[in-house]
Protein backbone atom coordinates (compact mmCIF):
# COMPACT_ATOMS: atom_id res chain seq x y z
CA UNK A 1 0.00 0.00 0.00
CA UNK A 2 1.35 3.64 -1.13
CA UNK A 3 2.09 6.05 2.23
CA UNK A 4 -0.99 8.08 0.61
CA UNK A 5 -3.52 5.40 0.65
CA UNK A 6 -1.81 4.40 4.28
CA UNK A 7 -2.76 8.08 5.29
CA UNK A 8 -6.53 7.78 2.89
CA UNK A 9 -7.15 4.84 4.84
CA UNK A 10 -6.58 6.40 8.77
CA UNK A 11 -8.01 9.56 7.73
CA UNK A 12 -11.14 7.72 6.71
CA UNK A 13 -11.38 5.37 9.97
CA UNK A 14 -11.28 8.71 11.83
CA UNK A 15 -14.03 10.24 10.45
CA UNK A 16 -16.81 8.54 11.75
CA UNK A 17 -15.52 10.33 15.28
CA UNK A 18 -16.88 13.47 13.94
CA UNK A 19 -20.33 14.11 14.89
CA UNK A 20 -23.22 14.96 11.99
CA UNK A 21 -20.49 14.14 9.72
CA UNK A 22 -22.13 11.13 7.21
CA UNK A 23 -19.39 9.05 7.41
CA UNK A 24 -19.44 7.73 4.03
CA UNK A 25 -19.54 11.03 2.39
CA UNK A 26 -15.96 11.86 4.64
CA UNK A 27 -14.48 7.91 3.43
CA UNK A 28 -15.23 8.95 -0.14
CA UNK A 29 -13.74 12.73 -0.18
CA UNK A 30 -10.85 11.86 2.33
CA UNK A 31 -9.84 8.65 0.17
CA UNK A 32 -10.73 10.26 -3.19
CA UNK A 33 -8.58 13.85 -2.41
CA UNK A 34 -5.45 11.08 -1.35
CA UNK A 35 -5.29 9.74 -4.89
CA UNK A 36 -2.98 10.23 -7.40
CA UNK A 37 -5.33 11.49 -9.43
CA UNK A 38 -8.21 13.25 -7.25
CA UNK A 39 -11.50 11.77 -8.04
CA UNK A 40 -14.99 11.84 -6.20
CA UNK A 41 -17.66 9.73 -6.48
CA UNK A 42 -20.51 11.52 -9.08
CA UNK A 43 -23.49 10.25 -6.14
CA UNK A 44 -21.97 13.09 -4.03
CA UNK A 45 -23.14 15.74 -6.61
CA UNK A 46 -26.74 15.29 -5.83
CA UNK A 47 -27.73 17.25 -2.17
CA UNK A 48 -30.99 18.67 -2.51
CA UNK A 49 -29.17 21.83 -4.57
CA UNK A 50 -27.72 19.46 -6.78
CA UNK A 51 -30.89 17.94 -7.92
CA UNK A 52 -32.19 21.14 -8.00
CA UNK A 53 -29.69 21.76 -10.37
CA UNK A 54 -29.92 18.76 -12.37
CA UNK A 55 -33.52 19.77 -13.07
CA UNK A 56 -32.26 23.02 -14.38
CA UNK A 57 -29.88 21.22 -16.43
CA UNK A 58 -32.85 18.94 -17.70
CA UNK A 59 -34.37 22.10 -19.24
CA UNK A 60 -31.36 23.63 -20.85
CA UNK A 61 -30.88 24.20 -24.73
CA UNK A 62 -27.81 21.98 -25.11
CA UNK A 63 -28.62 19.23 -22.56
CA UNK A 64 -30.25 17.42 -25.38
CA UNK A 65 -30.61 13.36 -23.23
CA UNK A 66 -34.31 14.56 -21.30
CA UNK A 67 -35.75 16.18 -23.94
CA UNK A 68 -34.61 13.68 -26.74
CA UNK A 69 -35.55 10.65 -24.56
CA UNK A 70 -38.80 12.00 -23.63
CA UNK A 71 -39.77 12.62 -27.18
CA UNK A 72 -39.04 8.58 -27.70
CA UNK A 73 -41.16 7.97 -24.76
CA UNK A 74 -43.81 9.89 -26.29
CA UNK A 75 -44.22 7.76 -29.39
CA UNK A 76 -43.31 4.27 -28.05
CA UNK A 77 -44.90 4.17 -24.66
CA UNK A 78 -48.27 2.09 -26.38
CA UNK A 79 -45.92 -0.28 -27.42
CA UNK A 80 -44.10 -0.99 -24.28
CA UNK A 81 -47.43 -1.01 -22.62
CA UNK A 82 -48.26 -3.92 -25.53
CA UNK A 83 -44.99 -5.92 -24.29
CA UNK A 84 -45.52 -5.43 -20.71
CA UNK A 85 -50.11 -6.53 -20.67
CA UNK A 86 -52.17 -6.12 -18.31
CA UNK A 87 -51.55 -5.61 -14.71
CA UNK A 88 -47.94 -4.99 -14.96
CA UNK A 89 -45.89 -3.67 -11.58
CA UNK A 90 -43.84 -0.99 -12.32
CA UNK A 91 -40.35 -0.37 -10.83
CA UNK A 92 -38.50 2.72 -11.18
CA UNK A 93 -35.23 3.25 -10.07
CA UNK A 94 -34.14 6.79 -8.69
CA UNK A 95 -37.22 8.57 -9.54
CA UNK A 96 -37.09 12.30 -9.87
CA UNK A 97 -39.35 14.35 -10.53
CA UNK A 98 -39.55 13.95 -14.26
CA UNK A 99 -42.24 14.00 -16.95
CA UNK A 100 -41.95 10.66 -18.15
CA UNK A 101 -43.19 8.02 -15.37
CA UNK A 102 -46.76 9.70 -16.34
CA UNK A 103 -46.10 9.18 -20.22
CA UNK A 104 -45.28 5.22 -19.23
CA UNK A 105 -48.04 4.74 -16.68
CA UNK A 106 -50.99 6.10 -18.76
CA UNK A 107 -50.13 3.97 -21.44
CA UNK A 108 -50.08 0.95 -19.56
CA UNK A 109 -53.44 -1.07 -19.35
CA UNK A 110 -53.98 -1.21 -15.61
CA UNK A 111 -50.88 -0.98 -13.84
CA UNK A 112 -51.07 -2.76 -10.61
CA UNK A 113 -48.64 -0.97 -8.51
CA UNK A 114 -45.77 1.64 -8.46
CA UNK A 115 -42.45 1.34 -6.96
CA UNK A 116 -40.44 4.09 -6.72
CA UNK A 117 -37.12 3.55 -5.59
CA UNK A 118 -35.21 6.75 -4.20
CA UNK A 119 -32.08 7.24 -2.09
CA UNK A 120 -33.98 11.28 -1.31
CA UNK A 121 -36.73 10.46 1.11
CA UNK A 122 -37.96 14.01 0.40
CA UNK A 123 -37.79 13.46 -3.47
CA UNK A 124 -39.51 10.50 -3.04
CA UNK A 125 -42.57 11.77 -1.20
CA UNK A 126 -43.37 14.86 -3.42
CA UNK A 127 -42.68 12.47 -6.63
CA UNK A 128 -45.27 10.06 -5.15
CA UNK A 129 -47.58 12.83 -4.21
CA UNK A 130 -47.99 13.99 -7.73
CA UNK A 131 -48.23 10.83 -9.22
CA UNK A 132 -51.15 9.89 -6.69
CA UNK A 133 -53.12 13.04 -8.17
CA UNK A 134 -52.94 11.63 -11.59
CA UNK A 135 -53.23 7.69 -11.06
CA UNK A 136 -55.55 7.81 -7.75
CA UNK A 137 -56.64 4.14 -8.26
CA UNK A 138 -52.52 2.84 -8.61
CA UNK A 139 -50.96 1.66 -5.33
CA UNK A 140 -47.95 3.07 -4.61
CA UNK A 141 -45.44 1.24 -2.22
CA UNK A 142 -42.32 4.06 -2.14
CA UNK A 143 -38.83 2.37 -0.92
CA UNK A 144 -36.10 4.74 0.26
CA UNK A 145 -33.41 3.27 -0.70
CA UNK A 146 -29.58 3.01 -2.67
CA UNK A 147 -30.85 0.77 -5.43
CA UNK A 148 -26.97 0.34 -6.25
CA UNK A 149 -27.22 -1.56 -3.58
CA UNK A 150 -29.98 -3.20 -3.40
CA UNK A 151 -30.25 -7.07 -3.90
CA UNK A 152 -33.57 -7.99 -2.80
CA UNK A 153 -36.90 -6.23 -3.22
CA UNK A 154 -39.15 -7.38 -0.19
CA UNK A 155 -42.24 -5.37 -1.73
CA UNK A 156 -42.29 -7.21 -4.86
CA UNK A 157 -41.79 -11.08 -2.57
CA UNK A 158 -44.55 -10.76 -0.45
CA UNK A 159 -48.29 -10.63 -1.52
CA UNK A 160 -47.53 -8.77 -4.34
CA UNK A 161 -49.76 -8.80 -7.25
CA UNK A 162 -49.23 -11.42 -10.24
CA UNK A 163 -48.80 -8.62 -13.14
CA UNK A 164 -45.28 -8.65 -15.09
CA UNK A 165 -42.73 -6.60 -13.70
CA UNK A 166 -41.58 -3.89 -15.39
CA UNK A 167 -38.24 -2.14 -14.34
CA UNK A 168 -38.36 1.35 -15.32
CA UNK A 169 -34.85 3.28 -15.48
CA UNK A 170 -34.74 6.40 -17.88
CA UNK A 171 -32.48 9.18 -17.33
CA UNK A 172 -29.59 7.57 -18.51
CA UNK A 173 -28.32 6.82 -14.82
CA UNK A 174 -26.62 3.84 -16.08
CA UNK A 175 -23.97 5.95 -17.92
CA UNK A 176 -22.56 7.34 -14.57
CA UNK A 177 -21.17 3.29 -13.86
CA UNK A 178 -18.00 2.19 -15.40
CA UNK A 179 -18.94 -0.77 -17.97
CA UNK A 180 -18.18 -3.59 -15.16
CA UNK A 181 -20.53 -1.77 -12.33
CA UNK A 182 -23.18 -1.15 -14.84
CA UNK A 183 -22.85 -5.23 -15.94
CA UNK A 184 -23.36 -5.74 -11.77
CA UNK A 185 -25.65 -3.20 -11.37
CA UNK A 186 -27.91 -4.84 -14.16
CA UNK A 187 -27.51 -8.24 -13.12
CA UNK A 188 -28.50 -7.51 -9.19
CA UNK A 189 -32.00 -5.40 -10.88
CA UNK A 190 -32.59 -9.31 -13.00
CA UNK A 191 -32.22 -11.04 -9.89
CA UNK A 192 -34.68 -9.10 -7.88
CA UNK A 193 -37.19 -8.81 -10.64
CA UNK A 194 -37.06 -12.08 -12.24
CA UNK A 195 -36.70 -13.92 -15.27
CA UNK A 196 -39.20 -12.95 -17.58
CA UNK A 197 -39.14 -9.23 -16.19
CA UNK A 198 -38.60 -6.34 -18.61
CA UNK A 199 -36.52 -3.52 -18.29
CA UNK A 200 -37.16 -0.25 -20.20
CA UNK A 201 -33.62 1.70 -20.00
CA UNK A 202 -33.00 4.70 -21.50
CA UNK A 203 -29.39 4.69 -22.68
CA UNK A 204 -27.05 7.78 -24.41
CA UNK A 205 -25.63 6.96 -27.26
CA UNK A 206 -24.43 9.69 -29.28
CA UNK A 207 -20.51 10.09 -29.91
CA UNK A 208 -20.12 13.94 -31.13
CA UNK A 209 -17.86 15.53 -29.64
CA UNK A 210 -19.60 18.95 -30.95
CA UNK A 211 -22.52 17.77 -29.01
CA UNK A 212 -21.39 16.30 -26.18
CA UNK A 213 -19.14 19.01 -24.93
CA UNK A 214 -21.80 21.87 -24.66
CA UNK A 215 -24.16 19.66 -23.06
CA UNK A 216 -21.68 18.96 -20.40
CA UNK A 217 -20.29 22.89 -20.86
CA UNK A 218 -23.43 25.00 -21.13
CA UNK A 219 -23.47 28.56 -22.20
CA UNK A 220 -25.26 29.59 -18.89
CA UNK A 221 -22.81 28.00 -16.92
CA UNK A 222 -25.62 25.63 -14.78
CA UNK A 223 -23.64 22.38 -15.35
CA UNK A 224 -20.03 24.41 -13.69
CA UNK A 225 -22.78 25.67 -10.74
CA UNK A 226 -23.83 22.10 -10.55
CA UNK A 227 -20.17 20.61 -10.29
CA UNK A 228 -19.09 23.20 -8.43
CA UNK A 229 -21.70 22.93 -5.51
CA UNK A 230 -19.62 19.63 -4.34
CA UNK A 231 -17.39 21.66 -3.44
CA UNK A 232 -19.90 23.96 -1.12
CA UNK A 233 -21.29 20.66 -0.05
CA UNK A 234 -17.89 19.51 1.19
CA UNK A 235 -17.35 22.69 2.99
CA UNK A 236 -20.67 22.73 4.56
CA UNK A 237 -20.77 19.39 5.26
CA UNK A 238 -16.92 18.11 6.33
CA UNK A 239 -15.30 21.12 7.07
CA UNK A 240 -14.00 22.26 4.15
CA UNK A 241 -12.43 25.55 3.11
CA UNK A 242 -12.33 24.98 -0.93
CA UNK A 243 -12.84 28.21 -2.77
CA UNK A 244 -15.45 27.17 -5.32
CA UNK A 245 -13.70 30.59 -7.68
CA UNK A 246 -10.23 29.12 -7.81
CA UNK A 247 -11.78 26.15 -9.50
CA UNK A 248 -12.90 25.82 -13.18
CA UNK A 249 -15.51 23.41 -14.09
CA UNK A 250 -14.73 20.69 -17.67
CA UNK A 251 -16.08 18.65 -19.85
CA UNK A 252 -13.91 16.19 -21.26
CA UNK A 253 -14.96 13.83 -24.32
CA UNK A 254 -12.77 10.40 -24.26
CA UNK A 255 -13.67 8.78 -27.32
CA UNK A 256 -11.61 5.84 -26.46
CA UNK A 257 -13.82 5.03 -23.31
CA UNK A 258 -16.71 6.56 -24.83
CA UNK A 259 -17.32 8.95 -21.96
CA UNK A 260 -17.88 12.50 -21.65
CA UNK A 261 -15.84 13.38 -18.00
CA UNK A 262 -16.46 16.39 -15.79
CA UNK A 263 -13.80 17.78 -13.53
CA UNK A 264 -12.91 20.58 -11.16
CA UNK A 265 -10.16 22.04 -12.33
CA UNK A 266 -7.39 23.89 -9.37
CA UNK A 267 -6.73 27.46 -11.38
CA UNK A 268 -3.33 27.74 -9.36
CA UNK A 269 -1.38 25.93 -6.69
CA UNK A 270 -3.16 25.67 -3.24
CA UNK A 271 -3.76 23.75 -0.39
CA UNK A 272 -7.31 22.74 1.04
CA UNK A 273 -7.97 21.47 4.54
CA UNK A 274 -10.96 18.68 4.92
CA UNK A 275 -11.98 17.82 8.11
CA UNK A 276 -8.62 18.54 9.20
CA UNK A 277 -6.56 16.91 6.75
CA UNK A 278 -4.64 19.15 4.45
CA UNK A 279 -4.32 18.05 0.27
CA UNK A 280 -2.10 19.79 -2.29
CA UNK A 281 -3.46 21.09 -5.56
CA UNK A 282 -0.74 21.75 -8.37
CA UNK A 283 -1.98 24.26 -10.90
CA UNK A 284 -4.10 22.63 -13.74
CA UNK A 285 -4.45 19.72 -11.06
CA UNK A 286 -7.94 18.08 -11.14
CA UNK A 287 -10.86 16.53 -9.12
CA UNK A 288 -12.51 13.91 -11.75
CA UNK A 289 -16.12 14.26 -10.70
CA UNK A 290 -18.53 12.08 -12.96
CA UNK A 291 -18.29 9.83 -15.61
CA UNK A 292 -21.02 9.88 -18.40
CA UNK A 293 -20.96 6.75 -20.71
CA UNK A 294 -22.48 6.59 -24.23
CA UNK A 295 -22.11 3.51 -24.90
CA UNK A 296 -23.94 3.56 -28.54
CA UNK A 297 -26.33 0.52 -28.94
CA UNK A 298 -24.27 -2.47 -30.00
CA UNK A 299 -22.07 -2.10 -26.98
CA UNK A 300 -25.29 -1.25 -24.66
CA UNK A 301 -26.83 -4.44 -26.14
CA UNK A 302 -23.62 -6.50 -25.66
CA UNK A 303 -23.74 -5.37 -22.20
CA UNK A 304 -27.04 -5.95 -20.79
CA UNK A 305 -26.93 -9.04 -22.35
CA UNK A 306 -23.69 -10.25 -20.28
CA UNK A 307 -25.88 -9.30 -17.28
CA UNK A 308 -29.13 -11.45 -18.17
CA UNK A 309 -31.01 -9.12 -20.33
CA UNK A 310 -31.96 -9.94 -23.73
CA UNK A 311 -32.93 -6.66 -26.81
CA UNK A 312 -37.12 -7.62 -27.17
CA UNK A 313 -37.51 -3.22 -28.43
CA UNK A 314 -35.10 -0.55 -29.38
CA UNK A 315 -36.38 3.31 -29.52
CA UNK A 316 -34.42 5.61 -30.74
CA UNK A 317 -34.56 9.58 -32.39
CA UNK A 318 -33.67 10.39 -35.83
CA UNK A 319 -30.07 11.61 -34.89
CA UNK A 320 -29.35 8.73 -32.59
CA UNK A 321 -28.39 10.66 -30.08
CA UNK A 322 -30.34 8.77 -27.48
CA UNK A 323 -31.93 4.68 -27.09
CA UNK A 324 -34.60 3.57 -25.40
CA UNK A 325 -34.21 -0.34 -25.04
CA UNK A 326 -36.72 -2.65 -23.88
CA UNK A 327 -35.25 -5.51 -22.83
CA UNK A 328 -36.37 -8.81 -21.20
CA UNK A 329 -34.47 -10.86 -18.57
CA UNK A 330 -33.91 -14.71 -19.61
CA UNK A 331 -32.69 -15.72 -16.57
C1 LIG B 1 -28.13 12.22 -14.44
C2 LIG B 1 -26.14 11.03 -14.82
C3 LIG B 1 -27.77 11.16 -16.51
O1 LIG B 1 -24.65 12.12 -17.04
O2 LIG B 1 -25.98 13.31 -18.26
C4 LIG B 1 -25.78 16.14 -16.40
C5 LIG B 1 -25.79 13.97 -15.00
N1 LIG B 1 -24.00 15.68 -15.32
N2 LIG B 1 -24.87 17.11 -16.63
C6 LIG B 1 -25.64 12.84 -17.18
C7 LIG B 1 -25.21 15.23 -15.56
C8 LIG B 1 -23.81 16.82 -15.97
C9 LIG B 1 -26.53 13.14 -15.99
N3 LIG B 1 -27.12 11.91 -15.42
Amino acid sequence: MSAVFERAARAAAAAPATSGVDPAFARDVLAGLSMQHKSIPSTWLYDHRGSELFEQITTLPEYYPTRTETWILERCAAQIAAEAGRGAIVVELGSGSSRKTPLLLQALDEPSGYVPIDISEQFLDESVQALARRFPALPMWPVVADFTRLNRLPVLSHGAPGGRRLVFFPGSTIGNFVPEAAVGLLERIGQAVGRGALLVIGADATQDRDVLIPAYDDAQGVTAAFNKNLLLRINRELEGDFSPSAFRHEARWDAQQHRIEMHLVSEYTQRVTVLGHAFRFAAGESIHTENSYKHGIVRFQALARRAGWTQKQLWMDAQSRFALHVLERDR
